[in-house]
């Protein structure tokens, strides 16, 4: 089972109505883009014109936002999703060898999927798990004082 929350394949006629109801908030982009994400688990590329155009900014402008913040995925998640942390008290206790040991084990870079769509590696900054550096985060699950053996059992058992 995924512990992801279920997310609707992209509609893109969903995400235009999505994109009209929240157009005339104050700066309307993010809770936009935060909405999408949330609706489909991804924003989809397609959608960047019609933001654009429903918010009269350039196509570059939602682009780069879009772009920036690690939040939102832009292509639809596997079935699991590790999160490492990156944040400073986790990069102390060897959080970037950890992370190393990550994509080499599962063959991605950070913010991909592997191959088969069973896991997606991403980068979170700081869980509130820093005592227990170097921390990460299964499908909403806390893991603390990571290592790389205790990585590959965990990912052993995402199916
Ligand atoms: S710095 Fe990694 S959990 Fe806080």
């Amino acid at each position: 089972m995924s512990g992801l929350a279920a997310a609707r394949s992209w509609d893109a006629k969903a995400a235009l109505s999505i994109v009209q109801e929240k157009k005339s908030l104050d700066g309307a982009l993010m809770p936009i883009l935060h909405a999408l994400n949330d609706a489909f688990g991804y924003v989809d590329a397609t959608v960047v014109p019609v933001i654009a155009d429903e918010l009269n900014l350039s196509r570059a402008e939602v682009h780069g936002v879009l772009t920036f913040y690690h939040d939102f995925r832009k292509a639809p998640a596997g079935r699991h999703v590790v999160k490492v942390c990156r944040a400073e008290a986790c990069q102390s206790m060897a959080g970037r060898d950890l992370e190393e040991h990550i994509k080499k084990h599962l063959r991605v870079e950070l913010g991909e999927t592997t191959a088969d769509k069973r896991i997606t590696f991403e980068a979170v900054y700081c869980l509130g798990l820093c005592a227990c550096a170097p921390s990460m985060m299964v499908d909403g699950k806390l893991h603390g004082r990571v290592t790389p053996a205790k990585f590959d059992k965990i990912a052993g058992e995402l199916r």
